[in-house]
């Protein structure tokens, strides 16, 4: 369990709560929160990226980073090491912040 912080394109904020055992973008839709994912979750059109920070910098708050989800960042041009990621491929397993794109 985990609580993210979603910061949103017009910098509010919202709290929710977050299970490791469903993906990130499920985890915002339920919320009702918008998030482009035009294939569904199959990590092929790159429309759910999102930034995501741990609240603690010394203890990850993802999971890994897959070949799959890596080969889509590449496409789309996004920034890993930034933390950007596909919300449809990531599980949140400790508290951090998630920042929404257009
Ligand atoms: S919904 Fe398509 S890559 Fe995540």
């Amino acid at each position: 369990m985990g609580t993210i912080i979603v910061q949103q394109i017009d910098g509010t904020t919202i709290p929710i709560a977050a299970s490791p055992a469903i993906s990130l973008v499920n985890t915002l839709l339920s919320a009702g929160i918008a998030i482009h994912h035009r294939c569904g979750g199959k990590a092929q059109c790159g429309t759910c990226r999102v930034r995501v920070e741990s609240a603690n910098p010394d203890k990850p708050c993802v999971n890994s980073i897959t070949p799959k989800e890596a080969q889509r960042l590449t496409a789309i041009g996004a920034h890993p090491e930034q933390g950007e990621r596909l919300a449809c491929q990531t599980y949140i397993s400790g508290d951090c912040h998630v920042y929404l794109f257009d």
